[in-house]
């Protein structure tokens, strides 16, 4: 029998991105319709959004007001699958990045902005919408996490089973206090047991607390998650919930990201292709890329401070990114300074493209990582990974320890602890392996060979989502 899952989201591929959760909400759909599981999907309006769905979509419900302003549901496709969209224009028919406003900052009516989202599809879960009843709805990270206290407040949760699905405990949705009537959250939860975070009303707490389920994007952040060091002040309740916690890996979307080259031999056009683009000379050391948002979760400080090290070993770095304005500064300076550096600020789906394909090793040296999807589109094209031992990086890669090259069963290289010392020994390991063909070939064989799919996590989800069907 199929199972209905709504997966609420505030961000999907291939409307709109800003990170790893885009993807994943766009590629879940489809990977799930094999494990009899129909998944529509709930997100916002944005302008995107509206535009991909035509002059005059399909109008499913309308209502006067929702937190300020009136809203409707829209509906659209997703592949094969069925696309709700909230248009709520007062909320979020604004210009520019979907999280942020012209400053760079939170746009300050985010909490309501994502309440609403909530709102709407606790609704679509008590009342169904379109002819369709959702019997589980997946949250994705806190934009979407009050939608169970809403559940409950409209007297639906014991109908419509719910699970919160963490993809980065670093964002966790706090709004003050004095928000509660505004948000129309009910009194009964706002304690320490309930979705008060400190004094602070917390979205991602009460997904926590208040779903049947939580998962995250992998088996150790999932771990990590439990641990003071990871949990971000959330430790405590998740370790609570421990048993309702799981950690189901991403996958990547193999038809979207398949090399143009059967065997990594193919690389060599792509790198010197990448070499003349990035204007970077040629060289017969290791090309390393990194393709990533700009913060420090992301660990490229402690690559900064490597860097020295790697280029006088004869390596070369290509990157590209956008975020901070300090980091992207210093990678600025470091480019005009080495002629051995390329950097280009910005976000660009087709220069990423050319840098897997045309890099040797990829490197993520992140602090955390819940799971990580370059290092996986690395692993499909032969561009070794070099990691950060944490989370979804510790679970994809196969690192290059003496046991590892031993049983010939290598991957990639993993660094601990998350230093720029360590990272610097790995990187003089690279230069090293690179310099001997027969293993690094050997290394790029067993990369491309690594299931980085989403067929095994499809079963995982898929069994998740059963046990979470409530019965009439
Ligand atoms: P996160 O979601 O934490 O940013 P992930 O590795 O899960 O990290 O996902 C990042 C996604 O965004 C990948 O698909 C990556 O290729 C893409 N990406 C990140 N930065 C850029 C950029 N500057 N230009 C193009 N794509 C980018
Ligand atoms: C988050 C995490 C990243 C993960 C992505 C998709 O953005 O930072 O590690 O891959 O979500 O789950």
């Amino acid at each position: 029998m199929t199972t209905r899952v709504l997966s609420v989201a505030s961000e999907c591929v291939p409307l709109v991105k800003t990170g790893g959760l885009a993807d994943v909400a766009g590629a879940l759909p489809a990977a799930l319709a094999a494990e009899e599981v129909e998944m529509r999907t709930l997100v916002p309006g944005y302008p995107v959004v509206r535009a991909a769905l035509g002059k005059e979509p399909e109008v499913l419900s309308e209502r006067v007001d929702l937190f300020g302003g009136p809203a409707r549901v829209l509906k659209g496709k997703l592949g094969k699958q069925a696309l709700y969209v909230l248009d709520a224009p007062h909320l979020y028919d604004r210009p520019g990045n979907i999280y942020l406003g012209p400053d760079g900052q939170d746009w300050p009516d985010n909490p309501v902005r994502f309440a609403a989202l909530s709102r709407a599809a606790a609704q679509i879960g008590a009342e169904g919408i379109d002819g369709w009843t959702p019997q589980v709805i997946q949250l994705h990270d806190w934009q979407a996490a009050l939608t169970p206290v809403y559940l409950h407040d409209m007297g639906a949760a014991d109908r419509v089973g719910t699970v919160t699905t963490i993809h980065n405990i670093a964002f966790q949705g706090l709004a003050p206090a004095t928000m509660l009537s505004q948000l129309g959250l009910p009194s009964w939860g706002f304690n320490p047991q309930g979705f008060e975070f400190y004094g602070k009303i917390s979205a991602l707490k009460a997904g926590i607390v208040y779903s049947d389920a939580i998962s995250t994007v992998s088996p150790t952040y999932a771990n990590e998650l439990m641990t003071m060091e990871f949990g971000m002040g959330l430790d405590g309740v998740l370790r609570q919930r421990r048993k309702d916690l799981t950690g189901i890996l991403n996958g990547i979307d193999e038809d979207a990201w398949t090399p143009p080259y059967k065997t990594a031999r193919g690389k060599a056009k792509h790198r010197a292709a990448l070499r003349e683009r990035m204007g970077l000379p040629d060289s017969d050391g290791p090309l390393a890329v990194v393709i990533s948002r700009l913060t420090q979760q992301k660990g490229l400080d402690l690559l900064l401070d490597a860097l020295p090290g790697f280029l006088e070993m004869g390596g070369q770095l290509a990157l590209l990114g956008s975020g901070d304005k300090a980091l992207s500064d210093a990678y600025l300076r470091a480019a005009e300074r080495n002629p051995g550096v390329a950097v280009e600020i910005g976000y660009d789906e087709s220069l990423a493209r050319a840098l897997v394909t045309g890099g040797d090793v990829i490197l993520v040296p992140s602090r955390f990582e819940p799971c990580g999807l370059t290092q996986m589109y690395g692993l499909r094209f032969g561009t070794l990974p070099v990691v950060a031992l944490t989370g979804g990086l510790a679970d994809t890669v196969i690192p290059a320890s003496a046991a590892g090259l031993a049983a010939g069963v290598a991957t990639g290289f993993q660094f601990h602890p998350v230093t720029a010392q360590a990272l610097s020994d790995t990187l003089a390991q690279v230069v090293d392996l690179f310099r001997q063909p027969a293993i690094w070939a050997k290394m790029q064989r067993n990369a491309m060979a690594h299931p980085v799919g989403w067929s095994a996590s499809a079963g995982a989800y898929g069994a998740l989502f059963r046990s979470l069907v409530k019965q009439p």
